[in-house]
């Protein structure tokens, strides 16, 4: 098998009340979509943020595209090819406007702002998210909001997504137009998510996490086979 993307070894986290992680072992391959599922308050958006340096591990190791990674500057790099989407919208989005939001990241990366336009049009049309170029991002609906914080993530290109329950909230158009447009990226993913349409269409893998370790759960059968 080729070389993981991403490789957990023994990461052991928590809060200073509450153990989270525990010993737990991940690894994701090129063109894997994970679902990751488990209870609330499992850890689940705790694994993602330590995989883009949000928090550092107690013990244990995180390596990323082959390489430990440990520091802020190793987390610098890798937040340039690995895409997080919140679970909490409002934590992705900060622009006064829609276009502004999409096209921070890919200026961020070094790219023109003609280029960093262009990248946001086409990330918003993707999504069927014309004509919200110049709306006020505060004023979104959850769902619109929902579907931007993806385009922010995705307008960047990045190597790996990271899905933060990505179709909570969005309406079953909007939610088929998202799973239809995920199905059809090259990258691999780590999606947290319950939802059926993830676990049955989307998912190559499914891995629970339970008492702060990942255990593989057999995939479900897809819809009518
Ligand atoms: N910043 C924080 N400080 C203290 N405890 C936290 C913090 N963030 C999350 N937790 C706790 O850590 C546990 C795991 O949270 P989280 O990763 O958000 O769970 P999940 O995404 O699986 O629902 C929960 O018990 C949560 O209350
Ligand atoms: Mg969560």
């Amino acid at each position: 098998m080729t070389a993981p993307l991403i490789e957990l070894r023994q990461i052991t986290f928590g809060f200073p009340d509450r153990n989270v992680l525990q010993n737990l072992d991940f690894t994701l391959h090129p063109r894997e979509r994970v679902a990751l599922v488990g209870p609330n308050g499992a850890g689940k958006t705790t694994l993602l943020h330590l995989l883009v340096g949000l928090h550092r591990p107690s013990a244990g190791e995180i390596l990323i595209f082959g390489q430990a990674r440990r520091v802020e500057s190793d987390f610098v790099r890798v937040r340039a090819r690995v895409g997080l989407m919140f679970q909490d919208s409002d934590d992705q989005l900060f622009c006064p406007t829609v276009l502004e939001d999409v096209a921070f990241g890919p200026l961020n990366l070094g790219r023109s702002p003609a280029e960093a336009q262009a990248d946001a049009e086409q990330t918003l049309a993707a999504l069927g998210l014309e004509g919200f170029a110049e709306r006020i991002t505060y004023r979104l609906s959850a769902g619109e909001k929902r579907l931007v914080a993806l385009a922010t993530v995705l307008a960047m290109r990045p190597d790996v997504l990271l899905l933060d329950e990505p179709t909570t909230g969005l309406d079953e158009p909007s939610e088929a137009r998202l799973l239809a447009h995920l199905e059809g990226l090259d990258q691999a993913m780590v999606i947290v998510s319950h939802d059926r349409g993830v676990l049955e269409r989307l998912a190559t893998r499914v891995v629970g996490l339970k008492q702060g370790r990942t255990m593989d759960l057999p995939r479900l059968c897809p819809r009518g086979v």
